[in-house]
């Protein structure tokens, strides 16, 4: 593929990611608030830290577009924010999001591979794998307390 076809490829996916993070934050946040009961705060603690991890993505992607010579989206994906107070249902909402982000980045990442010089971009996405892979244990491990 050509470098220019390659890059602007990446910028698009980068793009999903993009907002696919702003809708991530939205979601933690809002079902933090409608989580109730004995485990609560615990809960309602760690889904706001996962939201702030999530705005450290949102950050480093929209950087990365900029670099790349893109246009950063501010659009949210259209992923649908259910209305729940039943915690079960909210954590697998939210598990079903971070494998989605997963298996974005690791599109992306394969294709950052084909990039030239491409070690910043190829350790951000790789990072934010690592990260997203820690969601999808940490919201495993709550579904199995519930
Ligand atoms: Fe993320
Ligand atoms: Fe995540």
């Amino acid at each position: 593929m050509p470098k220019e076809k390659l890059k602007e490829q990446i910028i698009n996916e980068l793009n999903k990611a993009l907002e696919v993070e702003y809708s991530a934050i939205i979601m933690y946040l809002h079902h933090a608030e409608f989580v109730t009961g004995l485990n609560a705060e615990p809960i309602i603690e760690r889904l706001k830290e996962i939201a702030s991890d999530e705005e450290k993505h949102r950050d480093m992607i929209r950087e990365r577009i900029v670099v790349l010579g893109g246009i950063p989206s501010t659009n949210l994906s259209d992923l649908k924010i259910s209305q729940s107070d039943d915690i079960k249902e909210m954590l697998e909402e939210e598990l079903k999001e971070e494998l989605i982000a997963v298996k974005l980045y690791q599109n992306i990442l394969e294709l950052v591979k084909q990039l030239k010089d491409n070690e910043t971009l190829y350790h951000a996405i790789y990072h934010l794998i690592q990260d997203e892979q820690e969601h999808v244990e940490e919201l495993k491990r709550l579904l199995a307390m519930k």
